[in-house]
Protein backbone atom coordinates (compact mmCIF):
# COMPACT_ATOMS: atom_id res chain seq x y z
CA UNK A 1 0.00 0.00 0.00
CA UNK A 2 1.69 3.07 -1.12
CA UNK A 3 -0.21 6.11 -2.09
CA UNK A 4 -0.94 9.55 -1.30
CA UNK A 5 -4.19 10.12 0.20
CA UNK A 6 -4.48 13.57 1.82
CA UNK A 7 -1.37 14.63 0.51
CA UNK A 8 0.47 11.78 2.98
CA UNK A 9 2.56 9.27 1.34
CA UNK A 10 1.31 6.33 2.51
CA UNK A 11 3.52 2.71 3.92
CA UNK A 12 2.83 -0.14 5.71
CA UNK A 13 5.38 0.36 7.98
CA UNK A 14 7.73 3.02 8.54
CA UNK A 15 11.28 2.62 10.36
CA UNK A 16 12.99 5.44 12.50
CA UNK A 17 16.35 4.81 12.58
CA UNK A 18 18.72 3.12 9.20
CA UNK A 19 21.10 1.29 11.32
CA UNK A 20 21.64 -2.12 11.99
CA UNK A 21 18.02 -3.40 13.12
CA UNK A 22 16.15 -0.52 11.55
CA UNK A 23 17.39 -2.20 8.20
CA UNK A 24 16.93 -5.95 9.16
CA UNK A 25 13.42 -5.09 9.91
CA UNK A 26 13.02 -3.24 6.71
CA UNK A 27 14.27 -6.68 5.20
CA UNK A 28 12.10 -8.72 7.00
CA UNK A 29 9.33 -6.86 6.06
CA UNK A 30 9.34 -6.12 3.08
CA UNK A 31 10.16 -9.55 2.15
CA UNK A 32 6.93 -10.28 3.05
CA UNK A 33 5.72 -7.64 0.76
CA UNK A 34 4.89 -4.87 3.52
CA UNK A 35 5.55 -1.50 1.75
CA UNK A 36 8.28 0.26 3.75
CA UNK A 37 10.39 2.90 4.24
CA UNK A 38 13.02 3.71 6.44
CA UNK A 39 13.77 7.49 7.62
CA UNK A 40 17.29 8.45 9.27
CA UNK A 41 18.23 11.88 9.84
CA UNK A 42 22.25 11.16 9.49
CA UNK A 43 23.96 11.96 5.73
CA UNK A 44 24.33 8.09 5.33
CA UNK A 45 23.14 4.96 6.37
CA UNK A 46 24.55 1.99 8.93
CA UNK A 47 27.34 4.65 10.27
CA UNK A 48 28.19 2.39 13.73
CA UNK A 49 28.06 -0.69 11.29
CA UNK A 50 30.79 1.56 9.39
CA UNK A 51 32.90 2.22 12.18
CA UNK A 52 32.40 -1.09 14.18
CA UNK A 53 34.97 -3.75 14.71
CA UNK A 54 37.85 -1.35 13.98
CA UNK A 55 36.32 -0.64 10.18
CA UNK A 56 35.95 -4.68 9.94
CA UNK A 57 32.83 -5.02 11.75
CA UNK A 58 32.54 -8.06 14.04
CA UNK A 59 29.14 -8.73 12.69
CA UNK A 60 27.68 -11.69 14.65
CA UNK A 61 28.99 -13.98 17.51
CA UNK A 62 28.87 -17.68 16.72
CA UNK A 63 27.86 -18.73 20.22
CA UNK A 64 25.07 -15.84 21.27
CA UNK A 65 22.93 -16.81 23.73
CA UNK A 66 20.63 -15.15 26.10
CA UNK A 67 23.49 -15.55 28.90
CA UNK A 68 25.45 -12.77 26.47
CA UNK A 69 22.97 -10.04 27.45
CA UNK A 70 22.38 -7.69 30.04
CA UNK A 71 18.90 -6.75 30.96
CA UNK A 72 16.68 -5.90 33.75
CA UNK A 73 14.55 -9.07 32.33
CA UNK A 74 16.97 -11.47 31.07
CA UNK A 75 14.60 -13.93 29.74
CA UNK A 76 13.00 -11.58 27.13
CA UNK A 77 16.23 -11.94 24.66
CA UNK A 78 15.55 -15.33 24.32
CA UNK A 79 12.20 -15.50 22.30
CA UNK A 80 13.68 -13.06 19.02
CA UNK A 81 17.11 -14.64 19.72
CA UNK A 82 16.23 -18.22 19.21
CA UNK A 83 14.52 -17.05 15.61
CA UNK A 84 17.04 -15.38 14.25
CA UNK A 85 20.27 -17.24 15.39
CA UNK A 86 24.18 -16.30 14.49
CA UNK A 87 23.90 -18.95 11.45
CA UNK A 88 20.93 -17.29 9.73
CA UNK A 89 22.92 -14.03 9.44
CA UNK A 90 26.09 -16.24 8.69
CA UNK A 91 24.03 -17.33 5.64
CA UNK A 92 22.99 -13.87 4.70
CA UNK A 93 26.82 -12.95 4.69
CA UNK A 94 27.82 -16.16 2.74
CA UNK A 95 25.01 -15.60 0.16
CA UNK A 96 26.73 -12.44 -0.87
CA UNK A 97 30.19 -13.88 -1.19
CA UNK A 98 31.90 -11.59 1.91
CA UNK A 99 34.85 -13.12 3.01
CA UNK A 100 34.80 -13.09 6.80
CA UNK A 101 36.89 -15.09 9.32
CA UNK A 102 36.49 -16.05 13.10
CA UNK A 103 39.07 -13.59 15.15
CA UNK A 104 38.43 -15.35 18.84
CA UNK A 105 35.97 -16.39 20.67
CA UNK A 106 33.36 -17.16 18.23
CA UNK A 107 33.71 -13.40 17.08
CA UNK A 108 33.12 -13.10 13.17
CA UNK A 109 34.89 -10.42 11.17
CA UNK A 110 34.87 -9.04 7.89
CA UNK A 111 38.10 -9.72 6.23
CA UNK A 112 37.93 -6.18 3.99
CA UNK A 113 36.08 -3.86 5.10
CA UNK A 114 32.74 -3.25 7.46
CA UNK A 115 31.06 -1.35 3.91
CA UNK A 116 30.60 -4.76 2.82
CA UNK A 117 28.04 -5.52 5.71
CA UNK A 118 26.22 -2.01 5.19
CA UNK A 119 26.37 -2.91 1.24
CA UNK A 120 24.40 -6.53 1.84
CA UNK A 121 21.86 -4.51 3.69
CA UNK A 122 21.02 -1.90 1.33
CA UNK A 123 20.94 -4.87 -1.69
CA UNK A 124 18.29 -6.76 0.35
CA UNK A 125 16.18 -3.31 1.11
CA UNK A 126 16.26 -2.79 -2.63
CA UNK A 127 15.36 -6.06 -3.64
CA UNK A 128 12.65 -6.17 -1.09
CA UNK A 129 11.41 -2.98 -2.74
CA UNK A 130 12.00 -0.85 0.88
CA UNK A 131 12.33 2.51 0.23
CA UNK A 132 15.34 3.90 2.39
CA UNK A 133 16.04 7.83 3.15
CA UNK A 134 18.95 10.16 4.82
CA UNK A 135 19.08 13.13 5.75
CA UNK A 136 15.46 12.75 7.07
CA UNK A 137 14.54 13.39 10.34
CA UNK A 138 11.16 12.85 11.47
CA UNK A 139 8.40 14.17 14.07
CA UNK A 140 5.79 12.24 15.35
CA UNK A 141 2.22 13.93 15.12
CA UNK A 142 0.01 11.03 15.97
CA UNK A 143 -0.21 7.80 17.27
CA UNK A 144 -2.81 5.67 15.68
CA UNK A 145 -2.76 3.11 13.88
CA UNK A 146 -2.82 4.60 11.19
CA UNK A 147 0.24 6.45 12.86
CA UNK A 148 0.77 10.15 11.57
CA UNK A 149 4.34 12.42 10.86
CA UNK A 150 5.89 14.59 9.41
CA UNK A 151 9.41 14.45 7.51
CA UNK A 152 11.45 16.48 5.30
CA UNK A 153 8.79 15.92 1.87
CA UNK A 154 5.78 16.43 3.92
CA UNK A 155 3.28 13.81 6.06
CA UNK A 156 3.70 10.35 6.68
CA UNK A 157 0.86 8.01 7.36
CA UNK A 158 1.82 3.75 8.18
CA UNK A 159 0.23 1.12 10.40
CA UNK A 160 3.24 0.27 11.63
CA UNK A 161 5.83 2.40 13.53
CA UNK A 162 8.67 1.44 13.93
CA UNK A 163 11.64 2.96 16.49
CA UNK A 164 15.23 1.77 15.75
CA UNK A 165 17.34 4.88 16.94
CA UNK A 166 19.96 3.10 19.06
CA UNK A 167 21.41 4.56 22.34
CA UNK A 168 23.05 8.02 23.39
CA UNK A 169 26.70 6.47 22.12
CA UNK A 170 28.74 8.29 19.92
CA UNK A 171 26.56 11.34 19.52
CA UNK A 172 29.11 12.88 16.88
CA UNK A 173 27.63 9.63 14.99
CA UNK A 174 23.84 10.88 14.87
CA UNK A 175 23.58 8.86 17.94
CA UNK A 176 20.81 10.82 19.81
CA UNK A 177 17.88 9.92 22.63
CA UNK A 178 15.05 9.99 20.69
CA UNK A 179 13.81 7.13 20.97
CA UNK A 180 13.92 6.87 25.17
CA UNK A 181 12.05 10.45 24.84
CA UNK A 182 9.97 9.81 22.81
CA UNK A 183 8.72 6.65 24.98
CA UNK A 184 8.89 8.66 28.18
CA UNK A 185 6.92 10.64 26.61
CA UNK A 186 4.35 8.15 25.91
CA UNK A 187 4.63 7.41 29.75
CA UNK A 188 6.34 3.99 29.37
CA UNK A 189 8.98 3.21 31.84
CA UNK A 190 12.71 3.30 31.27
CA UNK A 191 15.40 0.90 33.00
CA UNK A 192 18.10 4.27 33.85
CA UNK A 193 20.63 4.15 31.01
CA UNK A 194 24.59 4.60 31.10
CA UNK A 195 27.55 4.06 28.43
CA UNK A 196 28.66 0.23 28.55
CA UNK A 197 31.18 -1.09 26.93
CA UNK A 198 33.51 2.22 28.09
CA UNK A 199 37.03 2.80 29.04
CA UNK A 200 37.44 3.48 32.60
CA UNK A 201 38.97 7.07 33.55
CA UNK A 202 41.15 7.54 36.65
CA UNK A 203 42.17 10.75 38.01
CA UNK A 204 44.81 12.35 40.21
CA UNK A 205 47.51 10.10 42.21
CA UNK A 206 46.27 7.06 40.57
CA UNK A 207 46.55 8.59 37.54
CA UNK A 208 49.67 9.71 37.83
CA UNK A 209 50.78 5.74 39.06
CA UNK A 210 49.96 4.39 35.71
CA UNK A 211 49.33 7.19 32.80
CA UNK A 212 53.18 6.74 31.64
CA UNK A 213 52.17 2.40 31.11
CA UNK A 214 50.13 3.76 28.51
CA UNK A 215 50.08 1.33 25.45
CA UNK A 216 51.15 -1.50 27.79
CA UNK A 217 48.62 -4.51 27.53
CA UNK A 218 48.17 -7.63 29.43
CA UNK A 219 45.67 -10.81 30.11
CA UNK A 220 43.93 -10.62 32.75
CA UNK A 221 40.77 -11.48 34.53
CA UNK A 222 38.97 -8.94 35.66
CA UNK A 223 35.52 -8.74 37.80
CA UNK A 224 33.34 -5.36 38.45
CA UNK A 225 29.21 -5.93 39.84
CA UNK A 226 29.55 -9.76 40.20
CA UNK A 227 30.72 -10.43 36.55
CA UNK A 228 34.37 -11.62 35.17
CA UNK A 229 35.96 -11.54 32.17
CA UNK A 230 39.40 -13.30 30.60
CA UNK A 231 40.52 -10.88 28.24
CA UNK A 232 43.59 -8.41 27.23
CA UNK A 233 43.49 -4.93 29.49
CA UNK A 234 45.05 -1.86 28.11
CA UNK A 235 46.79 0.54 29.97
CA UNK A 236 45.52 4.16 28.08
CA UNK A 237 46.64 8.08 28.93
CA UNK A 238 43.22 8.47 30.94
CA UNK A 239 43.15 4.60 32.39
CA UNK A 240 42.59 1.74 31.48
CA UNK A 241 40.76 -0.10 28.45
CA UNK A 242 40.84 -3.09 26.08
CA UNK A 243 38.36 -6.12 26.00
CA UNK A 244 38.15 -6.78 29.84
CA UNK A 245 37.47 -3.46 30.78
CA UNK A 246 34.90 -2.66 28.20
CA UNK A 247 33.43 -5.78 29.55
CA UNK A 248 33.76 -4.98 33.27
CA UNK A 249 32.09 -1.64 32.65
CA UNK A 250 28.72 -3.03 31.73
CA UNK A 251 28.45 -3.91 35.20
CA UNK A 252 30.45 -1.52 37.01
CA UNK A 253 28.63 1.01 39.43
CA UNK A 254 30.61 4.55 40.63
CA UNK A 255 32.29 4.22 43.59
CA UNK A 256 32.85 0.70 42.53
CA UNK A 257 36.39 -1.21 42.41
CA UNK A 258 37.29 -3.52 39.62
CA UNK A 259 39.23 -6.28 40.41
CA UNK A 260 41.87 -6.97 38.17
CA UNK A 261 44.01 -10.66 38.42
CA UNK A 262 47.31 -9.70 36.51
CA UNK A 263 48.46 -13.31 36.70
CA UNK A 264 45.38 -15.25 35.97
CA UNK A 265 47.11 -18.23 35.19
CA UNK A 266 49.59 -18.15 38.06
CA UNK A 267 49.70 -18.90 42.05
CA UNK A 268 51.72 -16.34 42.59
CA UNK A 269 52.51 -17.30 46.65
CA UNK A 270 53.83 -20.32 45.58
CA UNK A 271 55.89 -19.12 42.25
CA UNK A 272 57.73 -16.35 44.30
CA UNK A 273 58.29 -19.18 47.72
CA UNK A 274 59.48 -21.13 44.80
CA UNK A 275 61.97 -18.77 43.88
CA UNK A 276 63.13 -17.79 46.65
CA UNK A 277 64.56 -21.91 47.29
CA UNK A 278 65.20 -21.88 43.52
CA UNK A 279 66.74 -18.88 42.57
CA UNK A 280 67.86 -16.72 45.55
CA UNK A 281 69.80 -13.98 43.80
CA UNK A 282 67.05 -13.32 41.35
CA UNK A 283 65.75 -9.83 41.94
CA UNK A 284 61.37 -9.48 42.80
CA UNK A 285 61.65 -7.15 39.98
CA UNK A 286 63.19 -9.49 37.15
CA UNK A 287 61.12 -11.96 38.89
CA UNK A 288 57.88 -10.16 38.14
CA UNK A 289 59.07 -9.17 34.93
CA UNK A 290 58.94 -12.67 34.01
CA UNK A 291 55.40 -12.89 34.39
CA UNK A 292 54.56 -9.67 33.65
CA UNK A 293 55.43 -6.93 31.02
CA UNK A 294 58.69 -5.08 32.85
CA UNK A 295 57.30 -2.02 32.60
CA UNK A 296 54.49 -3.14 34.85
CA UNK A 297 56.54 -5.14 37.08
CA UNK A 298 58.91 -1.81 37.44
CA UNK A 299 56.18 0.31 38.48
CA UNK A 300 54.89 -2.00 40.91
CA UNK A 301 58.04 -2.31 42.81
CA UNK A 302 58.84 1.61 42.66
CA UNK A 303 55.26 2.21 44.36
CA UNK A 304 54.28 -1.24 46.52
CA UNK A 305 56.87 -3.70 46.30
CA UNK A 306 60.41 -2.62 47.33
CA UNK A 307 62.77 -4.42 44.96
CA UNK A 308 65.38 -7.07 46.87
CA UNK A 309 67.03 -10.26 45.93
CA UNK A 310 64.53 -13.51 46.54
CA UNK A 311 66.83 -14.63 49.06
CA UNK A 312 65.60 -11.60 51.01
CA UNK A 313 61.95 -11.47 50.22
CA UNK A 314 60.10 -12.50 53.58
CA UNK A 315 56.36 -14.02 53.60
CA UNK A 316 54.79 -10.91 54.18
CA UNK A 317 56.65 -9.18 51.05
CA UNK A 318 54.92 -12.18 49.50
CA UNK A 319 51.24 -11.73 50.37
CA UNK A 320 52.29 -8.05 49.53
CA UNK A 321 52.54 -9.13 46.38
CA UNK A 322 49.35 -11.04 45.83
CA UNK A 323 47.42 -8.49 47.77
CA UNK A 324 48.70 -5.77 44.67
CA UNK A 325 48.18 -8.31 41.39
CA UNK A 326 45.99 -10.97 42.30
CA UNK A 327 43.45 -8.97 42.09
CA UNK A 328 44.62 -5.50 41.84
CA UNK A 329 41.82 -3.39 43.02
CA UNK A 330 41.44 0.03 41.61
CA UNK A 331 38.70 2.40 42.19
CA UNK A 332 37.79 4.78 38.82
CA UNK A 333 36.61 7.66 38.80
CA UNK A 334 34.56 7.03 35.90
CA UNK A 335 34.09 6.26 32.54
CA UNK A 336 34.69 8.28 29.29
CA UNK A 337 31.13 8.10 28.87
CA UNK A 338 28.56 8.25 25.87
CA UNK A 339 31.93 10.01 23.64
CA UNK A 340 33.62 6.52 23.25
CA UNK A 341 31.11 3.86 24.78
CA UNK A 342 29.76 1.18 22.63
CA UNK A 343 26.62 1.06 23.66
CA UNK A 344 24.21 2.44 26.32
CA UNK A 345 22.81 0.02 28.99
CA UNK A 346 19.36 0.32 29.66
CA UNK A 347 16.42 1.80 27.76
CA UNK A 348 12.76 0.49 27.16
CA UNK A 349 11.74 -1.61 29.78
CA UNK A 350 11.42 -5.05 28.34
CA UNK A 351 8.09 -5.54 30.54
CA UNK A 352 6.43 -2.31 27.99
CA UNK A 353 6.87 -5.28 24.85
CA UNK A 354 6.07 -8.46 23.58
CA UNK A 355 9.09 -10.63 23.68
CA UNK A 356 7.72 -12.07 20.64
CA UNK A 357 7.48 -9.10 18.14
CA UNK A 358 8.98 -6.19 20.44
CA UNK A 359 5.39 -4.32 20.19
CA UNK A 360 4.32 -2.01 22.75
CA UNK A 361 1.48 -3.74 25.19
CA UNK A 362 -0.06 -0.38 25.39
CA UNK A 363 0.13 1.34 21.90
CA UNK A 364 -0.88 -1.51 19.30
CA UNK A 365 1.48 -0.69 15.90
CA UNK A 366 4.09 0.81 17.72
CA UNK A 367 7.71 -1.38 17.97
CA UNK A 368 11.15 -0.62 19.50
CA UNK A 369 13.66 -3.04 18.62
CA UNK A 370 17.75 -2.73 18.82
CA UNK A 371 19.49 -0.73 21.21
CA UNK A 372 16.97 1.63 22.10
CA UNK A 373 15.37 -1.72 24.02
CA UNK A 374 16.94 -2.66 27.72
CA UNK A 375 19.18 -5.71 26.10
CA UNK A 376 22.72 -4.96 26.16
CA UNK A 377 25.22 -7.91 24.83
CA UNK A 378 28.66 -8.11 25.70
CA UNK A 379 31.84 -7.30 23.28
CA UNK A 380 32.05 -9.63 20.18
CA UNK A 381 29.02 -9.42 18.16
CA UNK A 382 26.47 -10.00 20.51
CA UNK A 383 25.37 -6.57 19.88
CA UNK A 384 24.68 -7.28 16.32
CA UNK A 385 23.19 -9.98 17.11
CA UNK A 386 20.52 -8.83 19.15
CA UNK A 387 19.87 -5.77 16.05
CA UNK A 388 19.61 -8.68 14.14
CA UNK A 389 17.44 -10.61 15.96
CA UNK A 390 14.84 -7.82 17.45
CA UNK A 391 14.57 -6.61 13.78
CA UNK A 392 13.68 -9.73 12.39
CA UNK A 393 10.84 -10.50 15.23
CA UNK A 394 9.62 -7.33 14.43
CA UNK A 395 9.62 -7.64 10.88
CA UNK A 396 7.94 -11.00 10.95
CA UNK A 397 4.80 -9.22 12.04
CA UNK A 398 4.05 -5.96 11.19
P1 LIG B 1 22.19 2.17 15.58
O1 LIG B 1 22.82 3.14 16.50
O2 LIG B 1 23.05 1.27 14.79
O3 LIG B 1 21.21 2.89 14.57
C1 LIG B 1 20.35 3.91 14.98
C2 LIG B 1 20.08 4.81 13.78
O4 LIG B 1 19.08 5.73 14.15
C3 LIG B 1 21.28 5.60 13.34
O5 LIG B 1 21.47 5.44 11.95
C4 LIG B 1 20.94 7.04 13.69
O6 LIG B 1 21.45 7.99 12.77
C5 LIG B 1 19.42 7.00 13.64
N1 LIG B 1 18.78 8.02 14.47
C6 LIG B 1 19.07 8.35 15.74
N2 LIG B 1 18.25 9.33 16.14
C7 LIG B 1 17.42 9.61 15.10
C8 LIG B 1 16.37 10.53 14.92
N3 LIG B 1 16.00 11.36 15.89
N4 LIG B 1 15.73 10.54 13.72
C9 LIG B 1 16.11 9.72 12.71
N5 LIG B 1 17.11 8.82 12.84
C10 LIG B 1 17.75 8.77 14.03
N6 LIG B 1 28.48 -4.27 18.12
C11 LIG B 1 28.83 -5.50 17.68
O7 LIG B 1 28.05 -6.43 17.81
N7 LIG B 1 30.05 -5.68 17.06
C12 LIG B 1 30.95 -4.67 16.89
O8 LIG B 1 32.01 -4.87 16.28
C13 LIG B 1 30.61 -3.40 17.41
N8 LIG B 1 31.50 -2.37 17.33
C14 LIG B 1 31.13 -1.11 17.74
C15 LIG B 1 32.05 -0.06 17.64
C16 LIG B 1 31.67 1.21 18.03
C17 LIG B 1 32.68 2.33 17.96
C18 LIG B 1 30.35 1.45 18.50
C19 LIG B 1 29.90 2.83 18.89
C20 LIG B 1 29.46 0.40 18.62
C21 LIG B 1 29.84 -0.89 18.26
N9 LIG B 1 28.95 -1.97 18.40
C22 LIG B 1 29.34 -3.21 17.97
C23 LIG B 1 27.59 -1.78 18.93
C24 LIG B 1 26.60 -1.70 17.76
O9 LIG B 1 27.08 -0.75 16.82
C25 LIG B 1 25.21 -1.31 18.23
O10 LIG B 1 24.80 -2.14 19.28
C26 LIG B 1 24.21 -1.41 17.09
O11 LIG B 1 24.61 -0.55 16.05
C27 LIG B 1 22.82 -1.04 17.54
O12 LIG B 1 21.98 -1.09 16.42
P2 LIG B 1 20.67 -0.18 16.34
O13 LIG B 1 20.15 -0.36 14.96
O14 LIG B 1 19.79 -0.44 17.48
O15 LIG B 1 21.21 1.32 16.51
Amino acid sequence: MVGASNNAEQFDVCIIGAGAAGLMCAITAGRRGRSVLVVDHANKVGKKILMSGGGRCNFTNMYSAPENFLSANPHFCKSALSRYTPRDFIALVEQHEIPYHEKKLGQLFCDRSSKDIVRLLLAECEAAGVQVRTHSPVRIDQLGPPHHMTGPDGAIHCESLVIATGGYSIPRMGATGFGFDFARDLGLEIQPTRAALVPFVFEGRKLEQIRDLAGVSLDTYSEAGGAGFRENMLFTHQGLSGPAMLQTSSYWHPGEPVSIDLLPEIDLAEHLRELRRSRPKLSLKNALADLLPRRVAERWCELWLPDKPMAEVSDADIEQARQRLKPWRVWPAGTEGYRTAEVTIGGVDTGELSSRTMECRQQSGLFFIGEVVDVTGHLGGHNFQWAWASGHAAGEVI
